[in-house]
């Protein structure tokens, strides 16, 4: 039988859905409290100052669309909306959601380029360079921001600037676990489509799937429509957002939610709240400098950290259990080919110093009173 819990307050710390603030509950219930009405003016004023929101804090000009989706649906929109089977396309991978991209790549039967690199090593810009340089037929470079599944936040900017002169390459990154939390200027770097969700740094309940679209993009896709997509169809979102409307029924107490969460985060202030998760992920490595961190130097993710784990895999399972049922706190394992390695504690958005010390704490307690087992 289990121990009692030791600490009264749940510490909620995977990489994603994260902790709900108070005050981002609270409007998310105004939605069954007071419901509206998706086809009113209501929802239009919602919907506008939403979207407004997000872009600066996207730092984007480009068109905004907001989904009912999990993030995986974004990675697929972006592909099937921008791309005609057979169109050459790039894939940077060093982890799980950068090889998921190349396998939703593989059902959009684009022709498939994939600089596969080990989980956790940084990617590497010449070879990625060479590689663009020599294919004149490459229509896309698609990577990921932050790498949930190893904790590193890759060098998109590098990779950007190898794109620079190419008008005929749409750009695409997924930055679901670091958007918001990650200072990811969207126009400046030039990226074409960007994708991100309402349940990681934005501290909102899942549901929202944000995606942006450049003018690029509409140049590249403008005549030549892809007709099989059709839920995801930014055509269609883009007609009905310019009337006040999504296609299918909002996810309403998700848009109420991060009505107020974009309020929290542009109240804070962009910079500081990029800070805030730079200095709570350093002081995250910092308490627990007795694991080894798993992420390669210069790349370590300011939203999330994964550690290894030293002992054996069971051991690990039993160490998270404990965790969860006596520490009160949740974090995530490793996943596929990190699983029984790592593990991996979330830290982005409502987060303080004093939150990473006290994880911290339960963490060494407990890994501790496991050793003398
Ligand atoms: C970087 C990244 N991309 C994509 C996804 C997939 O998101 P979802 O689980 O919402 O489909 C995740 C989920 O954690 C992620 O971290």
């Amino acid at each position: 039988m289990r121990m009692k819990k030791r600490y009264a307050k749940r510490q909620f710390r995977i990489p994603g859905p994260v902790h709900v603030p108070i005050r981002v509950w609270k409007a998310a219930t105004k939605a069954m409290k007071y419901p509206i009405s998706h086809r009113s003016k209501e929802f239009k004023t919602l919907l506008f100052s939403v979207t407004d929101k997000l872009k600066k804090i996207a730092q984007t000009k480009n068109d905004l669309f907001i989904f009912n989706s999990a993030g995986t649906g974004g990675m697929q929109a972006a592909l099937s909306n921008c791309f005609q089977p057979g169109e050459k396309v790039l894939f940077l991978s060093n982890g799980f959601f950068g090889e998921r991209f190349v396998t939703i790549g593989g059902t959009q039967r684009v022709f498939l380029d994939h600089i596969e690199h080990q989980w956790a090593a940084p990617i590497d810009l010449d070879l990625v360079k060479k590689r663009v340089e020599s294919q004149k037929d490459l229509r896309g470079v698609v990577m990921v921001l932050n790498e949930t599944s190893v904790a590193m936040t890759n060098d998109v900017r590098g990779v950007a600037e190898l794109l620079n002169d190419r008008e005929d390459i749409l750009f695409i990154v997924d930055a679901n676990s670091g958007m918001g939390g990650i200072d990811c200027p969207v126009d400046n770097l030039g990226i074409d489509i960007v994708m991100f969700t309402s349940q990681k740094a934005f501290m909102c309940p899942p549901g929202a799937m944000i995606l942006t679209a450049s003018p690029k993009v509409w140049k590249k896709v403008g005549g030549n429509w892809n007709s099989r997509e059709h839920y995801y169809s930014f055509k269609i979102a883009r007609d009905l957002y310019d009337c006040g409307e999504t296609f299918g029924t909002p996810v309403l107490p998700t848009f109420f939610a991060l009505d107020e969460a974009t309020d929290m985060i542009l109240d804070e202030g962009l910079d500081n709240v990029f800070q805030r998760h730079a200095s709570v992920a350093a002081e995250m490595r910092k308490s627990l400098s007795q694991f080894k961190l798993l992420a390669a130097k210069g790349y370590e993710s300011n939203t999330v950290t994964a550690f290894q784990w030293p002992g054996d895999p069971d051991q690990l399972e039993e160490f998270l259990t404990d965790l969860d049922e006596e520490y009160n706190l949740k974090i995530a394992r490793g996943q596929e080919k990190m699983r029984g390695k790592i593990f991996r504690i979330g830290h982005m958005g409502d987060i303080t110093m004093r939150d990473v010390r006290d994880i911290a704490n339960r963490v060494k307690k407990c890994f501790n009173a496991l050793s003398s087992k």
